[in-house]
Formats: C-alpha cells, structure tokens, sequence
C-alpha cells in the first residue's frame, strides 16, 4: 500500500476559530510562513463565514489573497458554510473549499443555520454553478454528536448518499468532538471505503479524550492517506459543547515519519512553528511535542 501520507493543516482555520482573542493577521501569515517552510503543502487558511458567527475569521479575504500571492505552487483552500462563502473564496482565488454539513440535524443547525436537506441542496447549487472549485464535504458529527449521541453507520450512509445525488465524491469525515474511538474509526472508516471504492475520504479528528493520535493513525491503517491535524494541536467547534483540540500536527508528523511513512515534512520546522504559534496565541495548546523542554531523541 502507498507510504505516503497526505498531511492536511488546518490550523490556522479550525485552531484559529477557537481563539476567543484576535490574533494579529501578520501573526496569522507569519504561522502559514512556517508552515510552508516545513513543507506543509495543504493548508486550510481560514474560512469565509459570517464575521458575526466567527469574528476570528474576519480578515478572511486579506489572509487568502496573501497566502496566494507569495506562495503559488502551494494549495491553499478554504472553509465554507454556504453559497455565500464559496463566491467570496472563488472571487479571491481561493480553487479549493470545505464545505461542512453535519450528519446530526442539532448541530448542523447550531453550526450553520440549516437542515442537514437544505445544507446539501445548497451544496449542489455551488457544484452547479462553480464547476471550477474543488470541493471536499466535511462530513461533521460523522461519529457521534454533542446533543443526539451516538450517531449510526446507516445515519452516515443515508448522509453519503445524499451528497452523492448532488455530485459529491470527496468526503471528510470529521470527529468533531473527539467522541471516537479506535474500533468505531476502523469499522466506520472501513465499511465506508469498502462500500463507496469510487469516492475519497479524509479524516480529521478532534483530540478531546487524548484518543486524536490513535483514532487518526487507524483511518491510516485501514487505509486513508490523507488527514487533517493542526498545529500545537489548537482547534475546536465554537458550535459544539465539549469539543476540543484537533490531533496534532507536529505529533503526528513525528510519529508518522518515525514509522517509516512518508509525509515531506521537516519536523524540527515544524517545531519551531509551533512553538512560534504557542508564543503569539493566547489559545489552548494540547500538542505534546511543544511541552517537551529537554529532548531525549534517539538518534
Ligand atoms: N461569508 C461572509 N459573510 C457571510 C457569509 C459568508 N459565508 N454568509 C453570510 N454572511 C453574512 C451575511 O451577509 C449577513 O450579513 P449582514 O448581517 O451584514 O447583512 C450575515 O452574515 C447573516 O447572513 P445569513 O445568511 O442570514 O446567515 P445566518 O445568520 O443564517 O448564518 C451562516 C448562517 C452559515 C452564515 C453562519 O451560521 C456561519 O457563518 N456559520 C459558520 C460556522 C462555523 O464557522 N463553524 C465552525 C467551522 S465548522
Ligand atoms: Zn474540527
């Protein structure tokens, strides 16, 4: 099977956005810098949401219009909510978005105002009229929901499907919580790549209950190549009780390329850029990595 991993960031909108204080744009790029730097290929920039619903992201378009800029050969893409969203993310370049819709309809609703139907009926409007942008659905809530519980395998195909009719074929499964845990990741991930071969899936993880690390390298295991983590492990819904920190980059980073697989990050750069981020955010950091003070490598 292919060695290679897909490293995803998504820090600087999923870590970001759970950052009550507002932090410097400059900060913002100086981060991307450090990303980009490490060898981060994909990174999620920001989101174009509403600046009422999510004030951290309110310098969406000067982020976006700077990262593309300075950094062409780097694909930097976007989370969006709805419509609205996806023409501002075209409109500054922006070739590639998120679109995230919840399996649960509570925090779909809490999230962005809609029914699941209505998320995925505008999902289809976007497809239609702008063939030109890549989209990648998060799948939101896919293993289990602040308010409803548990969240079922049909309940997650029924949702599949559904995105399917509109043309959907890449999906990210997102814990958004963290309320998986490694044998629902396997046969939740498992049973989904064994009955849609034709579609793409990520995974994206929170680390709420210290199981990010392990629920995210199963999906590796059962043979996802391409995740989502971020940096110094920041991240949270501010739309979902309890969720915390996604899994973390520079600790995945450092495992995977100890195991032997291959994700073209140098991690002492991406170290540093945690540690840069962890010295300018006032935020919650849960990456283990940035806590180590003396280093006991094995070389
Ligand atoms: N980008 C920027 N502004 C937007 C926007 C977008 N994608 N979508 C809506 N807006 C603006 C509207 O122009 C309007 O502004 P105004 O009050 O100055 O006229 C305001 O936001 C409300 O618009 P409306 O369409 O009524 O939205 P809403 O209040 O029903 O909220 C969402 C729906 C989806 C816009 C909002 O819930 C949202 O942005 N959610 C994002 C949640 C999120 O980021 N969660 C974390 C990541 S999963
Ligand atoms: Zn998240």
């Amino acid at each position: 099977m292919d060695n290679r991993i897909v490293i995803n960031e998504v820090g600087p909108r999923d870590g970001f956005q759970n950052v009550d204080e507002f932090i410097d744009t400059r900060v913002k790029l100086a981060i991307i810098d450090g990303l980009v730097a490490a060898g981060l290929q994909r990174i999620q920039i920001t989101s174009f949401v509403s600046p009422k619903a999510v004030p951290q992201m309110r310098d969406a378009q000067e982020v976006a219009r700077s990262c593309l800029a300075r950094y062409p050969g780097v694909s930097f893409y976007a989370l969006v909510p709805n419509l609205k969203g996806a023409e501002i993310a075209e409109s500054c370049g922006i070739s590639e978005v998120s679109y995230v819709a919840s399996v649960s309809e509570s925090h779909n609703l809490a999230n962005v105002k809609r029914s699941v139907t209505q998320s995925i009926e505008e999902l289809g409007t976007i497809l239609a009229r702008h063939p030109k942008l890549k989209v990648i659905l998060d799948v939101a809530t896919a293993f289990g929901c602040p308010v409803e519980g548990e969240i079922s395998d049909d309940q997650v195909s029924r949702y599949i499907d559904k995105a399917a009719g509109v043309g959907v074929t890449r999906f990210t499964l997102c814990d958004t919580v963290g309320v998986a845990n490694p044998r629902l990741v396997r046969e939740r991930v498992g049973r989904l790549i064994r009955d849609y071969p034709d579609f793409e899936f990520r995974v994206h993880i929170h680390d709420t209950r210290n199981m990010g690390m392990v629920n995210t390298l199963t999906a590796v295991e059962c043979g996802v190549r391409d995740v989502e983590v971020a940096i110094g492990g920041l991240g949270g819904c501010p739309f979902a009780q309890g969720a915390s920190g996604n899994t973390s980059t520079e600790d995945f980073v450092y495992m995977a390329n100890a195991m032997g697989y291959e994700t073209g990050i140098d991690f002492d750069k991406l170290l540093a850029t945690a540690k840069y981020a962890q010295a300018h955010i006032n935020g919650n950091f849960s990456g283990h990595q940035i806590m180590i003070t003396r280093d006991c490598k094995v070389q």
